[in-house]
Parts: structure tokens; C-alpha cells; sequence
């Protein structure tokens, strides 16, 4: 493990929008000082194959606890839940530590590392509230996967896009590029 560059987890859970999750690997893997480590759900590798058609990359298997940032002392600078199921979502709400993203976020919170959960699902029930409020009380951004269309995306490619580069600013790994970022009294002629 490089200790110099920011060490960063993506974790891949079962919900959909496993376009952002494929997305942010290309975009984070190529960025200078960062060193991505990915962990799948096997539902995360089901339908990474239904909606996108192709299998999803090697990465650590979320059964097991052999990723260094499952213990305390070895914590990432930052990991990012992308799509995060609200099956993960409660369990890591509910702290129980019980496969490898579950207890990887469950070391960000205690260790006060950065945590971002970017859920799907709607409609939400109260208990998905509730545990988006816990998780935020304890310390984790929640940034639902709900991109914007203001910079008038005219394909899917763009909104993923547009979308990602918000996640990267969020994650604390790269400045949202101007394009992406809404400019009051400029009307939108050109388009992404
Ligand atoms: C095609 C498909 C799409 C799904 N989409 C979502 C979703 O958007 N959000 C969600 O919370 N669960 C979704 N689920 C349900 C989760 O995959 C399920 O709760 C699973 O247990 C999550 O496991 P994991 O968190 O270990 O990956 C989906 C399931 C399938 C088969």
C-alpha cells in the first residue's frame, strides 16, 4: 500500500446505478495521488452484469475482512458507497460490522474518516430516513443519487458524468470542473 497517495475505498453495494460506480472507478483510478481499492456486493456484481452488460472489475470480496481498512489502524482517507443499497444502509446505521462495507464505514465513523453514502432507492420509507439521519448525525454525507440537470445533459453519458464529478468534490479527491458547476445570470446556451 502507497502511504503518500490518499487511500480511497469504493464500494459497490446492490442497488441500481452501477453506471456511477463504473464512472467514478474510470474517473477516481486516473486522478494523481490516488490510490482506489474496490469492494463488490455479489448483488453489486449482478446487476453491475444486468444494467451495463459486462462483468464488474476485480476488487476485494465484501465477505470476507481481508481489506487493510476493515481495522482502525489502517483506515482509508475516504470511502464512498456508490450505489449504496438500503439493505447496506441499515446495517451500517444499525453498526453491524457484519461483512467487509459494513465494517470498512463503520471504521470511517468511529476513526472520524470521511464517509460518502450515496443511496438509491424511491420511494424512501421512514425507516430509510431515520437511517439517513443516523448516519448522518454520526458523521457520513449522504449525497443521494439524484443528478442535476441544469447543465442541460443531452446523453446519459453526460448526466453520469456531470453527476460523478459532483461525487469526486464531494469525496474531497477533485475540484468540480466549471462546466459542471451552476453560474447565476449565465443562461445555459451551450450544452455539455
Ligand atoms: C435489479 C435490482 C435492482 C435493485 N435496486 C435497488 C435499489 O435501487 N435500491 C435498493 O436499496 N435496493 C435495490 N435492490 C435490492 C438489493 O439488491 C437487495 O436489498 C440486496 O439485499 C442488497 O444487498 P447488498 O447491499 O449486500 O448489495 C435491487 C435488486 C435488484 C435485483
Amino acid at each position: 500500500m502507497n502511504t503518500c497517495s490518499k487511500q480511497v475505498v469504493l464500494a459497490v453495494t446492490g442497488a441500481s446505478g452501477a453506471c456511477y460506480a463504473r464512472r467514478f472507478l474510470e474517473r477516481a483510478s486516473a486522478l494523481e495521488g490516488v490510490s482506489l481499492h474496490v469492494v463488490l456486493t455479489d448483488t453489486a456484481r449482478e446487476i453491475w452484469r444486468h444494467e451495463l452488460g459486462c462483468e464488474a472489475p476485480e476488487g476485494f470480496d465484501d465477505r470476507r475482512f481481508d481489506a487493510p481498512f476493515c481495522s482502525g489502524s489502517a483506515a482509508a482517507d475516504v470511502m464512498v458507497i456508490l450505489p449504496c443499497s438500503m439493505g447496506m444502509l441499515g446495517r451500517i446505521a444499525a453498526g453491524t460490522a457484519d461483512d467487509a462495507i459494513a465494517r470498512i464505514a463503520d471504521v470511517q465513523l468511529k476513526e472520524r474518516r470521511r464517509l460518502l453514502i450515496v443511496p438509491r432507492e424511491t420511494p424512501l420509507s421512514l425507516i430509510h430516513l431515520r437511517n439517513m439521519a443516523t448516519l448522518t448525525e454520526a458523521g457520513a454525507l449522504i449525497a443521494p443519487a439524484a443528478p442535476g440537470f441544469y447543465t442541460r445533459p443531452q446523453t446519459l453519458d453526460a448526466l453520469v458524468d456531470g453527476f460523478v464529478a459532483r461525487l469526486l468534490e464531494l469525496a474531497g479527491l477533485n475540484p468540480l470542473e466549471p462546466a459542471y458547476r451552476w453560474t447565476p445570470g449565465t443562461p445555459f446556451q451551450e450544452t455539455i
